[in-house]
């Protein structure tokens, strides 16, 4: 029977928050933002562990109490430069850890969507616990879409049938995206599905919403402040 594991890749600086701290960190809700994805995962009881990878120099997490997650949460200090070099450098990780198998799955989760909420995490392991290539969580486009030039003029619209937007966990079997990331230029891709599809495989799209949201900018952060106390007042 295969098992489930996390991995949240946690390296970034997040400069497109402007502040110093790294933007995981980033106070929310009376917590560090990556708290409470790490809450939903590793509260949820089909995963087995959870795997937090941090830039080899962060002094930041140690600042934190992070007890509550006992032994189900592991931390690693091997980020890279890039998203999918951390993610890399975390499965190599676990696999020096002993604990994964080739077939178990892992979710790849950024430290970047505290609203992942546990029905919709649910919902993909469900959709892909049988499933031939694996996928991840998504969202059809619902804005119409723009081409812009050099001087932000439109150079044309695009027709947003069929578009999605790829949100994470993506989940994948263990040997399936390793064998995937080692062989792409990390620089060149921005989530794990595209390393997938570059071997010329088909990830699915789980239908999501978009309370699950990428903090990017500083606005964000109210917004998921606004979700995640909504959450807790039901
Ligand atoms: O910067 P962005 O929001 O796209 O980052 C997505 C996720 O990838 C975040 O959780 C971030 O910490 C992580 N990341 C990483 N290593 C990097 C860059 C980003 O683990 N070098």
């Amino acid at each position: 029977m295969s098992q489930f594991f996390a991995l949240i890749p946690a390296a970034g600086s997040g400069s497109r928050m402007g502040h110093q701290l790294p933007k995981q960190y980033l106070p929310l809700v009376e917590k560090p933002m990556i708290y409470h994805a790490l809450h939903t995962l590793v509260n949820c009881s089909k995963i087995t562990r959870v795997f937090v990878i941090l830039a080899p120099d962060d002094d930041v997490w140690v600042r934190y109490d992070w007890t509550t997650f006992k032994d189900k949460l592991v931390v690693e200090y091997c980020g890279g430069d890039a998203r999918a070099e951390s993610v890399l450098n975390g499965l190599n990780a676990m696999y020096s850890s002993g604990k994964v198998d080739g077939d178990d799955w892992v979710l790849v989760h950024d430290a970047a969507r505290p609203c992942l909420s546990a029905p919709q995490l649910d919902q993909l392991i469900n959709e892909l616990s049988y499933d031939g290539v694996g996928g991840l969580l998504a969202i059809p486009v619902s804005d119409t879409l723009k081409r812009a030039d050099s001087d932000h003029r439109i150079a044309s619209t695009e027709p947003r049938a069929h578009l999605w937007q790829a949100q994470t966990p993506q989940m994948f079997r263990f040997n399936l995206l390793k064998d995937a990331l080692s062989k792409v230029d990390s620089r060149q891709i921005t989530d794990d599905a595209s390393a997938i599809e570059a071997l010329g495989l088909k990830p699915r799209l789980v239908l999501s919403d978009a309370y699950n949201f990428k903090v990017t900018y500083p606005q964000d952060l109210a917004l998921a402040e606004l979700i995640l106390q909504k959450r807790e007042i039901k």
